[in-house]
């Protein structure tokens, strides 16, 4: 029989998973392996099983189609993350079943593409007996042990040309614009984007702001004549000694085995600032939350470039019988690195690192 891989795609979907599955497919295909695809994320690890063999030949348009052909799930029997940093235990009768499956499949290796959440479950499954491959996926680029996930770098462009058209509408009706962004507890998308964009604020979670430091830097820009600005907040920005702003504060269903989790979902701290913008400057103020926008669309060609790195250094790891690793892109080279080292913590901002210094020696407001 040839060789058998299986590969998932878990956690919130992101612009490139298509370009990882199309790599990890057509890597295996030229070691003369077959890759199945679990479909619904690791659900479809679960009885009944449901899989989809997918041929090399079919893969040819995966380069730039956004979301994930095999489906995916940041909520059901296999949510690791219910909160800021905790990991749950998946039930071990849960990876007695998926192991169970994935034997009986005849697999020699699964490829787990996904964020920390879905990585502290392969992790998981790593110690229930699966052999595994990890791949770092997420908008948020908040997974430590690599310098980049994918995804991040066509989130960051889509905000940045967001920020662009808000500006000119701000401008034209010498309002306040404020955009809020993803990024869960790192502000990566809302830093990257907002020194590209021309931000005169950002918010993000790393910093904890004040209200009236973002104002003032408001009614800085009147006095010096510029009767518009332009503030983008993280989506987990919170103010000095706050809370984070959430959309729901409990993990929704959930029972110790066979329930349904679901991660706390941040959202909703644009809307305050913009009130409290207009209440205390009296300047005219507007919200635009870019939400899942930044999660479509066709990858760049940096995020294309990563995924198909990252493919085919995952079926280089599987053929050298490496597992329980996860490929990291550390400049200039893809390796595999624990998925122990990448789980556990989150990458995020440094405060005093050069993203935001660069920022500060522009002016910009980090809200302190
Ligand atoms: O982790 C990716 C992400 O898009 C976060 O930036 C955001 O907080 C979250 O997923 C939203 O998830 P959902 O798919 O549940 O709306």
């Amino acid at each position: 029989m040839k060789t058998r891989i299986g590969i998932l795609t878990g956690g919130g979907d992101c612009p490139g998973l298509n370009a990882v599955i199309r790599a990890v497919v057509i890597a295996a295909a030229k070691n003369g392996w077959t890759t199945f695809g679990f479909l619904g994320g690791f659900e479809g690890l679960l009885n009944p099983v449901r899989t989809r063999v997918l041929d090399p030949d079919d893969m040819d348009g995966l380069l730039f189609l956004g979301g994930t052909i095999l489906g995916t799930s940041n909520s059901g029997r296999f949510a690791a993350k219910v909160g800021d940093g905790v990991a749950r235990e998946i039930d071990a009768g849960i990876i007695a079943e998926a192991k169970g499956n994935f034997d009986r499949l005849g697999l020699r290796a699964l490829v787990v593409v996904g964020g920390d959440g879905s990585l502290s479950i392969a992790q998981q499954l790593h110690h229930g007996g699966i052999p595994v491959v990890g791949v770092p996926k997420t908008i948020d680029n908040d997974i430590a042990g690599t310098s980049v996930t994918f995804g991040f770098d066509t989130a960051v462009s889509f905000a940045t040309d967001a920020l662009d058209r808000l500006r000119c509408t701000a401008e034209s009706h010498q309002r306040v614009l404020v955009c809020e962004m993803m990024g869960r507890f790192a502000g990566w998308i809302a830093a990257h984007s907002g020194i590209s964009g021309g931000a005169d604020a950002i918010l993000i979670p790393e910093i904890p702001f004040s209200l009236e430091r973002v104002c003032d830097k408001i009614r800085e820009r009147e006095q010096d004549g510029k009767h518009h600005s332009l503030v983008v907040v993280a989506e987990g920005a919170r103010q000095q000694g706050g809370a984070f702003v959430t959309q729901e504060h409990q993990a929704a269903g959930g029972g110790p085995s066979g329930g349904s989790f679901r991660e706390t979902r941040l959202g909703g701290v644009a809307t305050m600032v913009a009130d409290e913008i207009q209440k205390r400057t009296g300047k005219e103020t507007r919200v635009c939350v870019l939400g899942h926008l930044q999660r479509g669309g066709v990858p760049t060609t940096f995020d294309r470039l990563l995924c198909t790195r990252f493919g085919v250094g995952a079926v280089r790891l599987i053929s050298e019988d490496k597992f329980g690793l996860m490929v990291a892109f550390i400049p200039p080279d893809t390796v595999g690195i624990p998925l122990q080292e990448a789980i556990g913590r989150l990458s995020t901002v440094p405060p005093d690192g050069d993203i935001v210094s660069t920022g500060r020696a522009l002016g910009i407001s980090f809200g302190d």
